[in-house]
């Protein structure tokens, strides 16, 4: 398939599933984890291993700002975001000491209008193009982690610091 496209330089790992999941269906559940943990960590793995050949590439993923805390409403789908953020940072750790020649992007969006963003209480969604502009400098500039749209990193920066006491009641 390489060989087809002329070598490989930039992978870009978008796909991704999750569903409101309030009755804790484990069928959804498992379809969550299938697709974005093992399906996430076959592909990643493949990149990671055909760059270190190689010497160089870019491998880039589209986690979550969700993958930063859990979510009452669809767990499996921010744990599952929350693992491929921190493997991402596994992967950046080992490229880097290994003096791989290896980028990697994690590119976090909010909310954007695709049959991805569900539930009610949606705000900021962004369109399409916005998001998919705000990427693609993104990974031109060869950031390490980007908030989709920008105004997403402020929602990261709220996220991770509500005490626990108060996230638990929301
Ligand atoms: N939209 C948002 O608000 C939002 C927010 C944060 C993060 N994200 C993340 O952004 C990424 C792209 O989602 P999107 O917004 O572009 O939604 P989307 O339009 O629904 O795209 C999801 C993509 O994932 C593919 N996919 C799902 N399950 C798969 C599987 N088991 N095997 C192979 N491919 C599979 C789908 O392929 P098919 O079309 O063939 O089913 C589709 O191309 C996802 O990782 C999502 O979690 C989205």
């Amino acid at each position: 398939m390489t060989n087809q496209l002329g070598g490989l330089d930039l992978l870009i790992l978008s796909s991704g599933t999750g569903d409101l999941n309030d009755a804790l269906d484990f069928e959804i559940e498992k379809r969550t984890i299938d697709t974005n943990v093992t399906g996430f960590t076959c592909v990643a793995d493949w990149a990671f291993n055909y760059f270190q050949n190689q010497k160089s590439g870019h491998l880039v993923a589209i986690s979550s700002v969700g993958g930063l805390r859990g979510n009452r409403v669809a767990p499996a789908y921010n744990a599952t975001k929350a693992y491929q953020i921190n493997y991402l940072e596994g992967l950046r750790q080992k490229a880097t000491k290994l003096n791989a020649g290896i980028v990697i992007t994690d590119v976090r969006p909010g909310f954007v209008d695709t049959a991805m963003a569900k539930g009610d209480g949606q705000f900021w969604v962004a369109p399409v193009e916005k998001a998919t502009k705000q990427i693609f400098e993104a990974i031109m500039r060869k950031k390490k982690i980007v908030y989709v749209t920008k105004r997403w990193g402020i929602v990261a920066a709220i996220l991770k610091r509500i005490p626990r006491q108060i996230f638990d009641r929301m």
